[in-house]
């Protein structure tokens, strides 16, 4: 009873400070000015803010063009305000806002679709203010299409001078027949003076300090979170509307770990940092280099970020150490490199902040030469005469703006970037450099920002889905928890089958209460865990702590206790919850129950005794895991997600496959978890989602970064990195290894390829794999791992040729020829028994949901413990060590 109200308990709360922040925005007595073109009248968006339609505006005299309205709505769009409308001018028109003198956030809202009589693809259009080249001969569409997004948001800073008003005009390009400019919002939202900063320096030969022209305009090319999840406007405290991105798509080599504040810090601004400068969520997470110092001397921890070449850019470090014991100077020092020349010698944070938790930030002017777009890198490196134990750099946000006036007078506007290729000519080599060129191929230079918005936009859809599934809630009676529609079930509905089929009620039955997923007070979990004593951490990553607790008396449970900081996190919260609670597979982690009081976010697994997969492959004091055992984990997380990807109405693509998301119980049961990331939808087995990229680097899908397009092979690429992973014993990606073998996946497909990879398998295993079942075992593996996602298996195929390499494995250890490990399995028959319908996985989703149901209600799990995993966001994170160091 109590879990259905979830979702309408924290509706309610975002519908409450969306209404204080709708209160907040009185447009007269701020300066901000929101108009959705091409409307006649008001309409609200996603953030709760009231937008003004261009008919009859006072900042739209003898308004031309035409209004139109967009023939189809985007399933990415944040809201139908301001994107379903456009204003499309055939000649020249100009808009004349009048505003108060001084600083401003100008914003441009473009979706770029066919409207009635005008086709996408003769737009071509500049945006001007009398002194100011905006945008010029601009091509929204084919913007959008290299980042592969919907829409586009464009941000600029205008200073206005006093007696002027800001005079927007929409030109088409005058040497293309027949092209057309239009517009879908325009934003307005007044700044102080946000970007003269006294020690802002030139960086290179240079080094004299900048004195940045107040009257300039910038462009917003990136803003990242960095460490941290995506900021949507409304998230950003300050009042200013911006978006943060989390940064590791643009992250190279080694990405380092992430982590956030220790629970008993506050973030703290000074005078020099008002608190505008960046939300407490930006500065309270961070990335690191990693704890160990002799792997951090041979790296450097580098973003690289695309940009327009033959502009000066501002880039803005946003820095504050959040983590005990760094509290001293000269504990944490670091150098900054933007394109491979030094920014700053020796930054230390504790010497600019002056404290633990205080913020603080750094400003450096460099010019991006070249032609076209180019690739702006930027690294951090420690600092030798820094003490050994903190050999390490650290980072909490990055912005970087193109500079009008230096070096480009009056003309921000860069080229359309190129169109990315299509699939059907894109060679196999093209995309060899996997990793290592990953964010250079992630969009145009433009393409930044717009990614970042999609990301913060992101949260706000799942947001509004639910609203709209809430409306329209129907509950059918399927016992797999998966209704007609599509919708989330409430549990109750077929509690009563579950103990019927389960076979264990006894243990279950009687410890958990007939609500299948439980909801507990704060208090229950106070004392299930000693009010979160340290003594009961598992573990700790960016969104939260894991806790161990004991409910009921003597059930041992995982108790994920997530940061309220971040409405990041409600949302992740709210897609884990809603996930889990509708599948109930063997293979699954299982989800007891939530806590939602008191601002609290709370998450109570089953307890996974036996930890993660990764626990017992490499860097571990656990013995290792015989080839068989392997095996049996392998084919069990693969038929887990094959359950996710067919055995649901809608295809659910996980996003985050990896061997620290594979989670096994006391009975070495695997069981796939952290659905924080996962992605479901009516239109995702239709074809693929275009999305923001998220994963955790050495496992993602390289067409995935190439065309940020999603779909389950998606899946089946990390898990064949998985797959690598098992079989060599050791990590997705490994930095400090010669270049050729930093990313397990190229090194094995090429070890694969000579012929040698027997020779770079786990020592262990030599000589305990059959060799017909290593055969059967690596030609999967590399299937997986096929460059373009075509030429990938299903996760069916991937089941069913595990499952054979099992029996290989079996019937050879049989003969006596190979030396078995320590364990007999119980589970053979089982694996028979339940074989799954795989040569057609995706006909007749119908009948595999019922026998994988059945089989999960069977054998519900024991335990689980959600480690890595704790944090759905903190995606590229590893875990932390529990004090932290
Ligand atoms: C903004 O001002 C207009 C009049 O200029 C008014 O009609 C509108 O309601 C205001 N919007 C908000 C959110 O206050
Ligand atoms: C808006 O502000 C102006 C002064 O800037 C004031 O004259 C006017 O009355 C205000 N309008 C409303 C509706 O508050
Ligand atoms: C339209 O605006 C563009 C750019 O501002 C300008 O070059 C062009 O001359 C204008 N055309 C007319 C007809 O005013
Ligand atoms: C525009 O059309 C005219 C005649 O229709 C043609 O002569 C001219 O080459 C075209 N210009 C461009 C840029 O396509
Ligand atoms: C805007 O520019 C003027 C000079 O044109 C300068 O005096 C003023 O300080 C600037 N305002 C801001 C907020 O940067
Ligand atoms: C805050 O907590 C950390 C551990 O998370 C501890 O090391 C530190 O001493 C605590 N600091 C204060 C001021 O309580
Ligand atoms: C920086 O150095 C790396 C490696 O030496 C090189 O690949 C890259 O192009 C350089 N970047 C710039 C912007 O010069
Ligand atoms: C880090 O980057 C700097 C500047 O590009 C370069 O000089 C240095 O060799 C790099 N260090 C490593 C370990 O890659
Ligand atoms: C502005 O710069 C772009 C290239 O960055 C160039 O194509 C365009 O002609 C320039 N426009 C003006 C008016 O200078």
């Amino acid at each position: 009873m109590a879990f259905p109200a979830l979702p309408v308990t924290l509706t309610c709360l975002i519908l409450l400070s969306l209404l204080s922040l709708a209160m907040a925005a009185d447009n007269n007595s701020t300066g901000l000015i929101l108009v959705n073109c091409g409307a006649s009248v008001q309409g609200d968006d996603d953030s709760g803010r009231t937008w003004d339609g261009d008919t009859g505006s006072k900042f739209a005299p003898s308004l031309k063009g035409v209004a139109a309205t967009a023939p189809n709505q985007d399933p990415s769009l944040p809201s139908t305000v301001p994107f379903m409308t456009a204003r499309i001018f055939t000649s020249n028109y100009t808009y004349s806002f009048s505003v108060k003198p001084g600083r401003m956030f100008l914003r441009l809202y473009f979706y770029p679709v066919a409207y009635p009589n005008y086709a996408v693809s003769d737009a071509f259009f500049s945006v001007t203010t009398p002194k100011l080249v905006l945008l010029n001969d601009f091509s929204a569409s084919q913007t959008a299409q290299a980042i592969t997004s919907a829409f586009l948001v464009r941000e600029f800073s205008v200073n206005v001078s006093s007696g002027s008003s800001l005079d927007l005009t929409f030109a088409p390009s005058a040497h293309r027949n027949g092209s057309y400019a239009f517009v879908n919002g325009i934003e307005i939202v007044p700044t102080p003076d946000i970007f003269t900063a006294p020690d802002t320096r030139n960086v290179g030969d240079n080094t004299a300090p900048f004195s940045f022209d107040t009257s300039s305009s910038l462009q917003t090319m990136y803003r990242l979170n960095v460490g941290g999840q995506a900021i949507s406007p409304k998230g950003d405290l300050g009042g200013f509307y911006r978006s943060w991105a989390n940064d590791a798509p643009y992250i190279a080599g080694g990405s380092g770990v992430t982590f956030s504040k220790d629970d008993n810090l506050t973030i703290t601004y000074t005078s020099k940092v008002p608190k505008y400068t960046a939300p407490p969520d930006v500065y309270g997470t961070a990335r690191s280099m990693g704890p160990t110092a002799q792997i951090n001397l041979n790296y450097n921890l580098t973003w690289i970020l695309p940009v327009d070449a033959g502009f000066f850019y501002l880039l803005r470090f946003h820095f504050c150490e959040i983590q005990y014991p760094i509290i001293k100077i000269n504990q944490r020092s670091f150098f900054i490199y933007i394109n491979n020349q030094t920014a700053q010698e020796q930054m230390d944070v504790i010497v600019w902040s002056g404290g633990i938790g205080r913020t603080t930030y750094t400003d450096y002017v460099i010019m991006a030469a070249g032609f076209g777009q180019v690739d702006m890198w930027i690294a951090l490196h420690p600092d030798l005469s820094s003490r050994p134990e903190y050999f390490d750099a650290i980072l909490n946000g990055l912005e970087v703006f193109k500079l009008q006036n230096y070096g480009s007078p009056n003309n921000l506007s860069g080229l359309n970037p190129p169109l990315p290729q299509k699939p059907a000519d894109a060679s196999p080599s093209a995309a060899s450099g996997k990793m290592k060129s990953v964010a250079a191929i992630i969009g145009g230079a433009v393409g930044g920002f717009i990614v970042l918005l999609a990301a913060c936009f992101g949260v706000c859809i799942i947001c509004k889905r639910k609203n709209k599934k809430k409306k329209k809630k129907k509950t059918s009676k399927d016992p797999g928890g998966k209704s007609e529609d599509g919708h989330w079930t409430p549990l109750t509905e077929y509690s009563g089958s579950r103990s019927a089929m389960s076979g264990n009620t006894a243990t279950t039955g009687s410890t958990l209460p007939s609500n299948l997923c439980r909801h507990f007070t704060f208090a229950d979990l106070q004392t299930a865990t000693k009010n979160f004593d340290q003594a009961f951490l598992l573990g700790k990553g960016g969104f939260g702590n894991v806790y161990l607790g004991e409910i009921d008396s003597g059930t041992k449970v995982a108790i994920k206790r997530c940061n309220p900081m971040s409405e990041q996190g409600v949302h992740e919260f709210q897609t884990e919850i809603e996930m889990l609670s509708k599948l109930r597979h063997r293979h699954l982690v299982s989800l007891i129950g939530y806590c939602e009081d008191k601002s609290e976010m709370i998450l109570v697994y089953d307890y996974m005794a036996h930890g993660t997969l990764r626990e017992h492959l490499y860097n571990t004091k656990n013995p290792p895991l015989s080839w068989k055992q392997r095996l049996e984990i392998c084919i069990g997380a693969a038929r887990g997600l094959y359950y996710l990807h067919t055995g649901v109405k809608h295809t659910i693509i996980h996003r985050d496959v990896k061997t620290t998301n594979i989670l096994l119980d006391d009975k070495w049961v695997a069981k796939v978890s952290d659905f924080g990331l996962s992605k479901t939808g009516p239109n995702m087995d239709a074809t693929h989602v275009s999305t923001v990229v998220k994963g955790s680097f050495g496992y993602l899908d390289p067409e995935y970064f190439r065309r940020q397009q999603l779909s389950e092979k998606s899946d089946v690429y990390s898990f064949g990195v998985v797959l690598f992973e098992v079989l060599c014993a050791r990590p997705a990606l490994s930095p400090t290894l010669p270049k050729e073998q930093i990313s397990l996946a190229d090194w094995a497909l090429r070890c694969q390829k000579q012929g040698v990879l027997g020779q770079v398998i786990d020592p262990v295993l030599q000589g305990k794999i059959a060799p017909q079942c290593f055969l059967k075992f690596t030609d999967t593996a590399e299937k997986c791992v096929a460059d373009r996602s075509v030429d990938r298996p299903s996760m069916g195929d991937v089941l069913w040729n595990l499952e054979f390499a099992l029996q290989l494995q079996e019937s050879e250890e049989d003969t006596g020829s190979l030396t078995e490990g320590t364990r007999s399995s119980s589970g053979a028959s089982p694996l028979v028994m339940t074989r799954l319908q795989s040569d057609e996985p995706s006909t007749d989703a119908s009948t595999t949901t019922t026998s994988t149901t059945t089989m999960s209600m069977t054998g519900r799990s024991i335990a689980s413990m959600d480690s890595d995993g704790l944090t759905p966001s903190a995606v590229f994170s590893q875990i932390m060590h529990p004090d932290g160091r």
